[in-house]
């Protein structure tokens, strides 16, 4: 079954606060979106890969995924305001002929193939999968004030990461569904669950952390210069 990659590459790192958009943020001479697509390099079934990126990114993104994947069918296309927006444009660009769609965020460059295997099974056979680990810290919901609300059973919580991967058509549905609707999700699974869609967890590892608080860059460099994968 023909597998495409959605990248999302196209936010502003509003929380990260850095000159650059994260993903062109370099550690020892790599991009952190090159480290991330260096992961998918070796999975199995891969034939399409789509970057969203913001409008000044798109030549030099076009050159590095046709240069991490030769032979591949490699797009580049604009994002937009919210990473839904971004994903929904690339989703316009793949083939009928793709059976699953993984959408991975281009600032996980920990992710393992492993991992990505194993999520690619899952979603072949329920529809879809999701990467997560089961929440480390106890979750409070809370009011405005900071007042605490409810303390959730921490049994029940996971920590949604990605890759999220889905049939195709069932994604497809999905955000025909949320456009239609105005609805915004904040990962692709929500999309899916909306319409009534199976989404499966498949538990990952805490390595494939999303780059988002400064602190998060200083682990991904920490991480690089011990030679952690
Ligand atoms: N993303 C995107 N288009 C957007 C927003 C986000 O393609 N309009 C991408 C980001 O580039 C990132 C991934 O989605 O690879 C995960 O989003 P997040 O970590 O929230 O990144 P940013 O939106 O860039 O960061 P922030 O929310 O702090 O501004
Ligand atoms: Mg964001």
């Amino acid at each position: 079954q023909q597998l495409a990659l959605i990248i999302p590459a196209a936010g502003k790192g509003e929380r990260l606060g850095a000159e650059i958009p994260k993903p062109y943020i370099k550690i020892a001479g790599k991009s952190i979106l090159e480290y991330t697509l260096l992961k998918f390099k070796e999975v199995s079934g891969l034939g399409e890969v789509i970057v969203s990126t913001s409008d000044q990114y798109i030549d030099e993104t076009r050159e590095l995924i046709s240069r991490v994947f030769p032979g591949l069918n490699c797009t580049v296309v604009e994002g937009g305001q919210e990473r839904q927006d971004s994903i929904r444009n690339a989703l316009e660009q793949i083939s009928d002929k793709t059976g699953l769609i993984a959408v991975h965020d281009a600032v996980r460059p920990f992710v393992s193939k492993e991992d990505i295997e194993n999520c690619i099974e899952e979603a072949s056979r329920s529809g879809g999968a999701v990467l997560a680990i089961p929440a480390r810290d106890t979750i409070k919901i809370a009011r405005p004030n900071l007042e605490i609300e409810s303390t959730p059973n921490r049994q029940k919580l996971w920590q949604a990461q990605t890759p999220q991967i889905f049939w195709a058509a069932l994604l497809r549905e999905a955000y025909q569904y949320a456009a239609e609707h105005d609805f915004l999700g904040s990962d692709d699974s929500s999309l899916v669950e909306k319409i009534g869609g199976k989404v499966v967890l498949v538990e990952g590892s805490g390595k494939n952390f999303k780059i988002t608080h400064p602190n998060d860059l200083d682990m991904a460099r920490y991480f690089i210069g011990e030679g952690v994968q």
